[in-house]
């Protein structure tokens, strides 16, 4: 089945080699920069959103709701996007972390979202929230759509499986000597997606989700996957071990981890790229960790897909 689909996002983004870090561990290792995928700072959502939003725009929704924590990478980029399309967009955050005007909060401003700070720990009182608030709005003559945490829906997902199309597409032999996909997981769309699209288009390759919260990402992550491949009307096709969570918190979600930081500063003075103390300076340390620990053993190159994230450089300090 085709799914509709908005162009929000510049594809394909670029996807090399390593070569310093490369030469440094001894192992082939690549970057998907999907922080340069042309929306505000760039980042993982769009793929997720240019689904998302497309169902939005197709039933006739005028205003967009999401939510997240007070940085929240996902609302920005839901904000940026809503904005292009003319859709109001309302963000209703946690109460949690750094509320000041820093960060994606600047620029949840610029795009012009209303954010709303709900003061729990529980999305599910967020999306109780974002039920009344959207019946106020209906009342008004607006038609408010609900995208949950992250985008991690089966639809949203799908932006994965599109972005292993693309990487295929761009490795040379079609990705004959990429044996793994490592990525940041926070709410488990993007795995997932990667999870399907490795399935699909780079059968030799196993993905690695680095958890980057506690939550139970080995259930999460293959159940989407699976309301993904239903959404196409095809099965997800799994196979044995072509998927694994490893975790690298640190003290909790969203708190820079000391750890992590030799690792930040180290693909920044080698490669120029930038990483963020919440998702991906922590999935790409945990991933060199693993790989040092021999946790990348005898299948190939590796790539890794950075999912964006900078703005938290400009709302927190590096631990
Ligand atoms: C920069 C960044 N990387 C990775 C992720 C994790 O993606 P997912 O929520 O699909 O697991 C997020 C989620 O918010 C993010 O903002």
């Amino acid at each position: 089945m085709k799914l509709e689909k908005l162009s929000l996002g510049v594809y394909p983004t670029p996807l090399y080699k390593l070569e310093n870090i490369s030469a440094k561990y001894g192992r082939g290792i690549w970057v998907k920069r999907d922080d340069l995928c042309g929306v505000a700072l760039g980042g993982n959502k769009v793929r997720k959103l240019e689904y998302l939003l497309a169902q939005a725009r197709a039933q006739g929704y005028d205003t967009v709701f999401t939510t997240g924590g007070a940085q929240s990478n996902h609302a920005m980029l839901t904000a940026a996007c809503a904005a292009r399309l003319g859709m109001d967009c309302v963000l209703l955050l946690k109460k949690r972390g750094v509320t000041e005007r820093r960060g994606n909060l600047v620029l949840d401003d610029i795009y012009g979202a209303q954010v709303r700070f709900v003061d729990t720990d529980s999305y599910d009182d967020i999306y109780a929230e974002m039920d009344r608030l959207g019946a106020e709005l209906e009342k008004a003559g607006h038609k408010a759509f609900h995208i949950p945490v992250g985008g991690s829906t089966p639809l949203g997902a799908l932006g994965y499986a599109d972005c292993v199309r693309e990487m295929a597409e761009q490795l040379p032999d079609h990705g004959a000597q990429v044996g793994h996909i490592v990525s940041a997981t926070g709410s488990g769309g993007t795995t997932a997606g990667l999870l399907l699209g490795a399935r699909w288009y780079l059968p030799h390759a196993q993905v690695t989700g680095m958890g980057v919260d506690d939550d139970p990402f080995e259930d999460i992550v293959p159940v989407l996957a699976d309301g993904a491949a239903e959404l196409l009307g095809v099965s997800a096709d799994r196979a044995p071990g072509d998927f694994r969570m490893v975790y690298n918190v640190g003290a909790g979600y969203a708190v820079p981890n000391p750890e992590d930081t030799p690792y930040i500063r180290e693909l920044a003075r080698m490669e120029g790229i930038l990483l963020d103390p919440v998702y991906t300076g922590k999935a790409w340390s945990g991933m060199l960790k693993l790989l040092k620990e021999g946790g990348f053993a005898g299948r190939g190159d590796i790539v890794f897909v950075h999912t964006g994230g900078a703005a938290a450089l400009f709302a927190m300090d590096l631990a």
